[in-house]
């Protein structure tokens, strides 16, 4: 095990993960001990255009994977249209690897419960949804006993803290698919419907829950709200990189001493962030990695140097993502881990377009076949051909996601594939495991 040297350590910037050690930090009480609720009485003394440009200077991108830009996104939204504008806030967290979102909704639910009701505010919206995943028991109890903390104080319901605002927040548990994570699915599902991806446009801006404008962002991107709001753009700047600021919660797991979430300045190398984990398990060397879970090409360990940032990930060919850092191996097996993955989008397909649908499940086939040693060479031209069609022809972000691990893989470790197909590694399936597979 390696210990962290102190300037390592000093790249921890705990802001959003800051209160989860301590006691009972779930409870109204600890909260408002802690700085809580101190945003929302500033924020709702300002214009909400005003919270709206604080947001856009503080650069803060969304935290669910696509880093948009979150003040561009809120100033999206028309106002004076008469209609109802509507918070979702997106904790399905889905993603394979991701664990960022359940841990504060567990550890620190008042911060989500009061970013809520000061983007709510912003955006002009007087109904908030929290859709969280079905299978997130324990942290939607805590959430929904926030909720109620929150109402019992008045900073949720009608006329908060005298202001004259009134916010009504939901907590809604979805059925537990990964499709739901997708924005305008997880409209669908909780509009009551079968959860599957919307055609676009209209964008949610001008026509989201039940057709009006509608906001959705990840919890970690609503959690930051309060800090900046009470801490202000520069020095939520101050943190982070020049396009991607702020402090960031890495989720690390696999091979490492210390899997957990790290709360560090965006722009931060997984070489620095193995150090703060206590380095690769006794007898293991880094072989290949996701940066921001399975939907984002693997990289390998000529990358530990890369800045985990939007723009450095991106310029070593992948995506930073959910920031999932999964930590593989030179015990791993990079085309038995792609499977896995594979039969993961295979099953979390939702039918809806034909690359996807039929694509994944072709792959799965194929990936069985060379597992169990009978794959041939032209397999693998099937997997990257079968890849071309589904990258950028899917309906939505999950066909493409599918295809990240396949063709980086088959990119950096094609050697492991040709030593199934030509008899070196002893096959991982048996005949049985084959059954459908051709
Ligand atoms: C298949 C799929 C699953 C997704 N799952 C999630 C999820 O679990 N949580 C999340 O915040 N975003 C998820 N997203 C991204 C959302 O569509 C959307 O970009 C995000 O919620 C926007 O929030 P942000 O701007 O705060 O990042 C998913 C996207 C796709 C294509
Ligand atoms: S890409 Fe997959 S999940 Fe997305 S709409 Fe098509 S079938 Fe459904």
């Amino acid at each position: 095990m390696t210990t962290p040297r102190p300037e390592t350590l000093a790249k921890l910037t705990p802001v959003l993960t800051k209160r989860w050690l301590s006691p009972d930090a779930w409870r109204i009480g600890t909260y408002e001990q802690l700085d809580g609720y101190a945003a929302l009485r500033k924020a709702l003394k300002a214009h909400p255009d005003d919270l709206i440009q604080l947001i856009k200077d503080s650069g803060l991108r969304g935290r669910g994977g696509a880093g948009f830009p979150t003040g561009l996104k809120w100033g999206f939204i028309p106002q004076g249209d008469g209609k109802p504008h509507y918070l979702v806030v997106n904790a399905d967290e889905g993603e394979p690897g991701t664990c960022k979102d359940l841990p504060l909704m567990t550890h620190d639910p008042h911060a989500l419960v009061e970013g809520v009701i000061i983007a709510s505010y912003a955006i002009r919206a007087s109904r908030a949804y929290i859709y969280i995943r079905g299978e997130a028991v324990h942290a939607a109890r805590r959430l929904r006993n926030a909720v109620q903390e929150a109402y019992a104080k008045g900073y949720l319901g009608r006329n908060i803290l005298g202001t004259g605002y009134d916010l009504e927040l939901v907590v809604h548990s979805g059925a537990g698919a990964y499709i739901c994570g997708e924005e305008t699915a997880l409209l669908d599902s909780l509009e009551g419907f079968r959860g599957q991806p919307r055609l676009r446009p209209p964008f949610p801006a001008t026509h989201g829950l039940y057709a009006s404008p509608t906001v959705v962002n990840n919890v970690g991107t609503i959690a930051s709200v309060p800090p900046i709001v009470l801490g202000g753009a520069d020095w939520w700047k101050s943190m982070g990189t020049e396009k991607s600021s702020g402090p960031m919660i890495y989720s690390l797991s696999g091979r490492i001493v210390n899997p957990g979430q790290y709360e560090c300045s965006m722009g931060i190398t997984l070489r620095e962030l193995l150090e703060l984990a206590g380095g690769m398990q006794p007898g293991h060397n880094l072989r290949f990695w996701t940066p921001g879970g399975s939907s984002t090409p693997l990289l390998a360990a000529e990358h530990l140097d890369v800045p985990l940032d939007f723009e450095g990930v991106a310029g070593a060919g992948s995506i930073l993502g959910t920031t999932a850092t999964q930590i593989f191996s030179d015990q791993d097996c990079p085309v038995y881990a792609t499977y896995r993955w594979l039969e993961f989008y295979h099953h979390e397909s939702c039918g809806k377009c034909t690359p996807c649908r039929e694509g994944n499940y072709w792959m799965v086939r194929v990936y069985r076949r060379i597992l169990a040693g009978q794959g041939t060479h032209e397999d693998l031209d099937t997997l990257l051909d079968t890849c071309d069609n589904i990258l950028g022809r899917s309906f939505c972000g999950l066909g493409d996601g599918a295809t990240s691990s396949v063709t980086s893989s088959l990119k950096y470790f094609k050697q492991d594939y040709l030593d199934y197909i030509e008899g070196r590694t002893a096959p991982k399936l048996s005949d049985k495991q084959l059954v459908g597979a051709h």
